[in-house]
């Protein structure tokens, strides 16, 4: 029950997905969480369901691609609940699905400001608090497509290579501080994201499953157990790591 108790977290895009699985464990397993999304119904609703829970929670509308946005809220959590302990950069898009000679400056642009840029504004802003604190956590979200190509989503696989190489810089930038900077390279995981996939392209996942050794995909709880244990103290001697959670797909 309290893997984080008292620390103060952060999760972009915990509206729905990945991120509301994050702050959901964060949240039953101590830590006050800042919920921040651009979809405000639904993460006033993640922060119910904290609260429902027993947990402290509260809800900041944020577009992690603005750079003064991302400013204000950080400070605005600090403000409220006194420091910076985690930082789970989760909110992401996987833009047009298509290759790179077919993909638009614009749909490049876009997939990169939410997905790359919104890691580095959000670092940049919360390592001054971290450094405040004497220590921080912070927990990247690349992705299987971070790691290895496939025949598809190239502006996207440009993105999460992006965030995974970030993480090693920062580790080592900011491990003399005591700031461990880490990711996670979810596998195909259930979420809003995946299901709006399966109604575009059915056939999708049918052959997207024949790719995982272990014949099954993630749900949000999967990859929120691995950010939980990057962003505690149980480790504290983890740093610069990309964590696979993808059922042996990147194994092979
Ligand atoms: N679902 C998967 O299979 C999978 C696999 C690997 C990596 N990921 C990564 O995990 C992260 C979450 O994915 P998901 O599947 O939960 O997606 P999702 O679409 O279900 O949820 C994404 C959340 O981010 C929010 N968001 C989008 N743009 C934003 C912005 N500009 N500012 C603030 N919030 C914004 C959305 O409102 C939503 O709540 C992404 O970075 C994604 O690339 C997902």
């Amino acid at each position: 029950m309290d893997r984080v108790k008292d620390k103060v977290a952060i999760v972009t895009g915990a509206a729905l997905g990945l991120g509301r699985g994050e702050a959901i464990l964060l949240g039953k397993e101590g830590a006050k969480v800042a919920v921040v999304d651009i979809n405000d119904e639904a993460g006033k609703e993640t922060v119910e369901i904290i609260r429902n829970a027993g947990g402290e929670a509260e809800y900041w509308h944020l577009n992690v691609a603005n750079e003064a946005e991302c400013k204000t809220v950080i400070d605005a959590v600090v403000e409220k609940w006194g420091k910076l302990d985690i930082l789970v950069n989760n909110a992401g898009i996987v833009g047009e699905d298509v290759p790179t000679d077919k993909t638009t400056e614009e749909n490049w642009d876009k997939v990169f400001a939410v997905n790359v840029k919104s890691t580095f504004f959000m670092t940049k802003h919360s390592i001054p608090h971290m450094r405040n604190n004497g220590k921080g956590a912070i927990v990247n979200t690349s992705s299987i497509c971070g790691l290895v190509g496939d025949g598809e989503l190239s502006s996207y696989h440009a993105t999460k290579g992006a965030i995974l190489q970030m993480t090693k810089q920062d580790a080592v930038q900011y491990a003399p501080e005591h700031i461990r900077v880490n990711c996670v390279c979810p596998g195909s995981i259930m979420t809003p994201l995946m299901h709006d996939r399966l109604k575009v392209d059915p056939q999708y996942f049918e052959k997207d499953l024949q790719r995982y050794p272990l014949g099954y995909f993630g749900e949000p709880e999967d990859v929120a157990y691995g950010v939980l244990f990057l962003a505690s103290d149980e480790g504290r001697f983890v740093t610069g790591a990309a964590l696979p959670i993808d059922g042996g797909y990147t194994a092979q």
